[in-house]
């Protein structure tokens, strides 16, 4: 079992020093415990916005100089990871060939200060993609575009080759209308649920229409949500139903084009990522006495394409891990869904491991993909044994 399958560039140091910088800049005569004790209280008020009140204006966080610097001090370093996995995954599994001469265009649509895409930008950068990249950044908040603006030339030789445009809009707005170019790459990093209300479905599904029509034939769709149940589930309905309308493919977290199963029964599980990664310094000190989960890294996401989906196999032994590794009574158990588009339980025992093969199952992550070599129906042939960590091939378990 190889771990990792594909390599997450570390989030650049350059930039949690820009951020830094950037606060010490704005309270030049302020110590540093007096500007952390400004980022914990602001950050109290976005996190309980973020997973409580779930209500968006165009005053929430973009026009205060604080909200900004609090964001980009402690969220951005996680948004960025968020599209740094699911951008590996349409690379490295999913068979996404983004054009390798002229210019590699990208949308992204809330981009804030720039999270997301410029981690699309350096992820290219870091695997080699050398041609030229157009990017397109869009939000309403004009305050958020000049730190991107800013961020973008004064860390250039992260991103060398790229040309920015930043346009201020409302996305409410149709965008289809009037915007005659077409995409490589649309970005939407947790900023759908802050367009649409939760009351919306309709809405919702047609927005993500709206958007998979500025795609290229051959381009894609990355939509990353919280991983609050609710905006999961709805990603996941809505996905499902864009692509049976016809509007566009889908192409993950699932396989051959399937929806998420769990939106449709009562499971203590929903669709999402719950990844590794390396805090960094600045996040851990505001995080300090506030005491929030920082070292998972969860997230929800969907990835469209106009293009069919890569063909799996049909059958109960490729699967993602939609639930963590549990172990219990001499059982190691997960759930994952398979690439039939049903539910499945695996389990391995204890006694059936090698020495140094519990290290090796206990490294396995809810979003990673793993093919079963060798198996044994029990029951209802929703349970499926596995005989030993050899017959576990790892498909994508990026790290
Ligand atoms: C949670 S932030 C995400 C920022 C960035 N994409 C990231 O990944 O870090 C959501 C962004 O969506 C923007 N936004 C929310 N509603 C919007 C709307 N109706 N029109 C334009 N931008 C909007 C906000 O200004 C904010 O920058």
């Amino acid at each position: 079992m190889k771990i990792p399958t594909a390599n997450i560039s570390p989030y650049p140091e350059e930039i949690e020093q820009w951020w830094w910088n950037k606060a010490n800049e704005q309270w030049p005569d302020a110590e540093e415990p007096k500007i952390v004790r400004m980022l914990q209280e602001e950050i109290v008020v976005q996190s309980d916005r973020f997973n409580k009140e779930r209500h968006f204006t165009p005053k929430s966080y973009g026009s205060r100089e604080l909200s900004l610097l609090a964001y980009g001090n402690f969220y951005f370093p996680r948004t960025w990871n968020h599209l740094s996995y699911v951008l590996a995954e349409a690379l490295e599994l999913r068979e996404w060939n983004p054009p390798r001469k002229g210019p590699l265009n990208i949308l992204d649509l809330g981009s804030g200060s720039g999270a997301t895409c410029l981690a699309a930008l350096r992820s290219f950068r870091d695997r080699g993609v050398e041609n030229p990249i157009e990017l397109r950044a869009i939000d309403y908040s004009g305050k958020s575009l000049g730190y991107l603006r800013n961020l973008h030339s004064g860390l250039y030789s992260l991103w060398p080759g790229s040309k920015l445009e930043t346009k201020r809009l409302d996305l409410c707005r149709n965008l289809s209308r009037g915007h005659e170019k077409k995409y490589d790459l649309i970005l939407l990093g947790s900023t759908l649920n802050e367009i649409i209300p939760e009351d919306e479905p309709e809405i919702y599904v047609n927005k993500l229409g709206e958007v998979a029509s500025l795609l290229k034939p051959s381009g894609v769709l990355i939509v990353v949500e919280p991983a609050l149940k609710e905006s999961c589930q709805r990603l996941h309905k809505a996905a499902a139903m864009a692509s049976e309308a016809g509007q566009v493919h889908l192409h993950g977290p699932y396989f051959n084009g399937k929806g998420c199963p769990l939106v449709n029964v009562d499971s203590p599980f929903h669709s999402h990522e719950v990844r590794s990664w390396k805090v960094p310094e600045v996040a851990k000190k505001i995080n300090g006495p506030l005491g929030l989960n920082l070292v998972d890294l969860k997230f929800g996401f969907v990835l469209l394409s106009k293009k069919p989906p890569r063909r799996f196999e049909e059958t109960a032994t490729v699967f993602r891990l939609v639930s963590p590794v549990n172990k219990r009574r001499g059982l190691y158990f997960f759930v994952g869904i398979a690439s039939d588009g049903l539910e499945y339980a695996y389990e391995i025992q204890t006694r059936d491991l090698e020495s140094g093969d519990r290290e090796i199952v206990e490294r396995i992550e809810r979003g990673d993909i793993l093919e079963i070599k060798k198996h044994l129906p029990l029951g209802d042939g929703k349970r499926i044994r596995i005989p030993n960590a050899r017959a576990i091939e790892t498909l994508f378990s990026p790290r």
